[in-house]
């Protein structure tokens, strides 16, 4: 199926997520390579922030629950902790007025991220295109391209 997906010119799912790991990094860095701190431009960092927790979304509720399934449950569980600790520094940078706790905030995070995603595109996106086949693979990119957060959606393990 990953053959023909290819040969119909569609991006895999596996690429479609590797690219918003792409686009997340490049959002959070657009803000933090702005040379000048005064009047620093925040909406990249803005999108960035929603472009993630979407991301976080989509992955415990559609993509997570196919590979724990399909026995990646160690990996998935670590994924799980990793996303609520970046929930943590998401919420916590989205109330700082403050660019320099900003800057260190984003610090935080962009370590948060390289770590995780290294892991979660080895291990978990190496086989997602194999455990979730076309059609729901088709579905996800779709969702992928106009889907919305639900308002309120909270990442698993940051649920109170
Ligand atoms: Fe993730
Ligand atoms: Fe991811």
């Amino acid at each position: 199926m990953r053959i023909e997906v290819a040969e119909m010119g569609i991006e895999s799912l596996a690429a479609a997520l590797e690219r918003e790991h792409r686009e997340i990094d490049d959002g959070i860095g657009a803000f933090t390579a702005e040379p000048s701190s005064e009047g620093r431009d925040r909406r990249p960092l803005t999108r960035a922030i929603r472009a993630l927790r979407r991301h976080i979304y989509i992955e415990e509720e559609f993509l997570f629950p196919a590979l724990y399934g399909a026995g990646l449950t160690a990996p998935v569980l670590v994924m799980l902790r990793e996303h609520a600790q970046m929930w943590r520094t998401l919420a916590a940078l989205e109330d700082e007025p403050d660019t320099g706790a900003a800057l260190t905030l984003c610090r935080r995070l962009s370590v948060q991220l390289l770590h995780h995603n290294l892991k979660e595109e080895k291990v978990l996106y190496a086989e997602v295109d194999r455990i979730v086949p076309e059609p729901a693979a088709g579905r996800l990119r779709s969702f992928l391209g106009s889907g919305e957060l639900p308002e309120g959606w909270v990442c698993l393990r940051a649920r109170t």
